[in-house]
């Protein structure tokens, strides 16, 4: 009874596994003869039906049958495994004669270039390098700096408040008091950074970058700014570029001068670019307010300094002839093309 029950079983399977191709049918195999409800485990529940005595021998014969078929099942599996293993290697051979997807080399944005420039000039003349914080408090962006509240200066720079008090800087110069907060003097820093105005013309756009530098000794003069910013501008312009100190205006300086380079288009004999002046302004600076030196804690008698703010974008478009600032933040890959080495 048994002995046929399994041989119709046998036939079976012999003729399920002789169709199997894929893993997917290995799995509908198992289920139908080896899982828990499949046919083998079925015998095995036949076995209750039959008489006692038979029941040892019978149970011998369903063990052998189940491990046969476990032993085919399994050798079955391995190959199947294989040849789809071989078929996947197959289907995803590459070929290297195939064209390849072409990735231009970047290059870096000018205002990123001006910026290495200024940086490296500095250094060589023993400054550091110090990036601040784009978010501020009134504190360091204005009081600090000698621009109280009712300030008339506030009114030149129209600001981004993010909060009570909290401000995008709208200059590089809260930096300046960080640094007299927390440096020993005597030292001489630059701080490059992005700065933040309600602006946007030909000239402005609301993000830009500046570089501001602070020197604080015993001692510093007007002279020496003039010679400091003598060496940025033939650094970054040309060997034979001048530079002349007009005077002008900023609480946190005094005197204050605004400096202007000779015109890096006609060398000064007057162009379009220099509005027939021959000169082309680039950045304020001047002595450090005492006022400034005072708030940062530091003595006013014992301690001078020279700062400046120069704008990183306004010199790239001087350096390289662009003429309206969003060309450098459109993102156009013609032009940033142009200043790869
Ligand atoms: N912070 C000024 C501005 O954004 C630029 C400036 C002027 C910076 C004079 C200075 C300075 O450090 O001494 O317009």
């Amino acid at each position: 009874m048994m002995k046929e029950k399994i041989a119709a079983c046998r036939a079976q399977i012999d003729e399920a596994l002789s169709k199997i191709a894929s893993g997917e049918q290995l799995k509908e195999f198992h289920a139908r003869f080896l899982g828990k409800a499949g046919a083998i485990t079925a015998l095995m529940r036949d076995l209750g039906q039959i008489p006692k005595e038979e029941r040892p021998a019978a149970g011998q014969l369903i063990n052998e049958f189940k491990n046969s078929v476990t032993e085919r099942f399994k050798a079955l599996e391995a190959e199947v495994a294989k040849r789809e293993m071989q078929a996947k290697y197959d289907s995803e051979s590459v070929d290297v004669s195939m064209p390849a997807v072409m990735h231009a080399p970047g290059a870096l944005h000018p205002t990123s270039l001006v910026k290495a420039r200024l940086c490296e000039v500095f250094a060589g003349m023993g400054f550091r390098v110090w990036e601040g914080s784009e978010i501020e408090d009134d504190y360091h962006n204005f009081t600090a700096l000698n621009t109280p509240k009712d300030h008339p200066a506030r009114d030149k720079q129209d600001t981004f408040y993010i909060g009570e008090d909290i401000v995008l800087r709208t200059h590089t110069s809260p930096g300046q008091i960080h640094c007299m907060e927390t440096m020993k003097p005597p030292f001489k820093v630059v701080m490059p950074g992005r700065v933040f105005r309600c602006d946007d013309d030909a000239t402005h756009t609301p993000m830009f970058h500046q570089i501001e530098g602070l020197v604080i000794d015993r001692h510093v003069s007007l002279c020496d700014l003039q010679g400091l910013l003598d060496t940025l501008a033939k650094a970054m312009f040309t060997p034979d570029t001048k530079t002349r100190f007009r005077p002008s205006y900023f609480p946190f300086t005094e005197p204050s001068v605004e400096v202007d380079v000779s015109c890096c288009e006609c060398g000064g004999s007057g162009c379009r670019l220099c509005k027939g002046t021959g000169w082309i302004e680039i950045l304020g600076g001047g002595v450090v307010n005492r006022r400034v030196i005072a708030n940062c804690g530091l003595d006013p008698d014992e301690w001078t300094g020279l700062a400046f703010g120069a704008g990183l974008d306004r010199i790239a478009m001087l350096k390289y002839g662009v003429n309206n600032i969003h060309i450098l933040y459109d993102g156009d890959q013609s032009i940033l093309r142009q200043f790869r080495k």
